[in-house]
């Protein structure tokens, strides 16, 4: 796999391929398979250039000799995605509404056959969507706060009522309230995630399969699941006709910009999906890139091990902060509860005065925690440091 470093020296660009470094002017392209980057316009020499006869010092003669072998900054995305959207064919024309290169390639990842995949602008748009179809307005959804608030915003759009069943006080299901709820109020669906965001807890198995016995549709959102050691429930939905599994490139793969996300749904459920979704939900740009993404598992499985290595290492250190209680967390964040007087919002007010942004909670489950994300040793290095100024 090639990842694409970028850095600039004067006004060129130079992209890093494992191999060599090539300067990218203004006026060049990337082009083909295999990182080849083709060269439309004038090369300038890295260093000393001769010029009638003179030599001419190049800025980067300056630089200390070790500095330039330095590693380049490297950016999220992989080479191939980059190198797809490049040299999009036809962006100026409609794209599949069925976006089948997508649908294919995501039932070669997942093992589920295609037709059981629909695709979204988004997982946002599949709550959205899933809502439309399924809630006449004054019906009700169960939420399970704390967690990922568009299921509240969607049902309030689609005019449905909300019964809250909040989470235990470490996260995870309350399955007798859920029980209950369900039997008093007759919701039409129920929202879970797994690994739920705001704290990263998964749900196993068996408690999966008590909700699922409920007479209520079961929305899995898994937008988190690679960063987690279990495994997608995408194929269970074959075998449960009340369950909907939604996935996401934004996570993943960092694609949150191109906005495709995906849902595995019953056969009996998924035509009037079809019916209801805008045609042209997915973008050109989008199907592309995620169709790249998928191309290379290998890179996908090799940030998701660093990410796993360095959330190990964040949260061992996170605990022996003396204010801060971390919660296990099987996502690419990790939950803190801010202790011993420390006031929560002002923590994250002066992280942000040292350049550290964390995310703070202003919710009723969620007041005086704050949240912060995996990312890499050097990340950690620094909000360590910055945390120690405090004790
Ligand atoms: C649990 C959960 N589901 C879905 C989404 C939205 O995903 P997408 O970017 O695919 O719309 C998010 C985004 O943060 C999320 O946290």
């Amino acid at each position: 796999m090639g990842v694409l470093d970028i850095y600039s020296a004067s006004s060129n660009c130079f992209f890093r391929t494992s191999s060599s470094h090539t300067p990218l002017t203004p006026g060049s392209a990337i082009l083909g398979n295999k990182n080849r980057v083709v060269s439309m316009a004038s090369v300038q020499p890295v260093d000393h250039q001769v010029n009638d006869g003179q030599q001419q010092v190049t800025g980067d003669s300056f630089i200390r000799p070790h500095f330039r072998k330095l590693s380049p900054y490297q950016p999220i995305l992989p080479f191939e995605v980059f190198e797809a959207l490049g040299s999009l064919k036809f962006p100026y024309i409609y794209p599949d509404p069925e976006s089948r290169r997508l649908r294919a390639a995501l039932a070669e990842d997942s093992g589920l056959e295609a037709k059981y995949i629909l695709v979204g602008c988004g997982a946002d748009e599949l709550i959205d969507l899933i809502m439309r179809c399924v809630l006449d307005p004054g019906d009700k959804i169960v939420d399970c706060p704390p967690t990922f608030t568009m299921y509240e915003f969607d049902a309030a759009v689609n005019a449905a009522g909300v019964i809250k069943v909040p989470r235990k006080s470490d996260f995870s299901l309350d399955l007798e309230l859920i029980k209950d709820a369900v039997e008093k109020e007759k919701p039409k669906c129920i929202f879970l995630t797994s690994p739920n965001n705001p704290d990263g807890s998964i749900i196993n198995d068996d408690d999966l399969l008590k909700i699922l016995k409920l007479p209520v549709l079961v929305i899995l959102d898994e937008a988190y699941v690679e960063f987690s050691t279990i495994e997608s429930r995408m194929q269970w939905v074959k075998k449960h006709e009340n369950l909907i599994v939604l996935r996401t490139f934004s996570k993943r793969a960092g694609l949150a910009g191109l906005r495709v996300g995906y849902g595995a749904f019953p056969l009996s459920i998924i035509e009037y999906l079809w019916r209801a979704k805008q045609p042209y939900n997915v973008s050109v740009a989008a199907e592309v890139s995620a169709c790249a993404a998928l191309k290379n598992p290998t890179y996908l499985e090799n940030v998701k091990d660093a990410l796993l290595k360095e959330r190990e290492r964040l949260y061992n250190l996170l605990k022996d902060v003396p204010f801060l209680n971390p919660f296990p967390s099987h996502s690419n964040f990790i939950l803190c509860k801010v202790t011993s007087g420390m006031d929560a919002k002002k923590l994250k007010e002066d992280l942000a005065k040292m350049g550290v942004m964390i995310r703070h909670y202003n919710s009723k489950e969620l007041k005086g925690f704050v949240r912060v994300s995996v990312g890499k040793p050097e990340h950690t290095d620094i909000l360590m440091d910055c945390l120690r100024r405090f004790y």
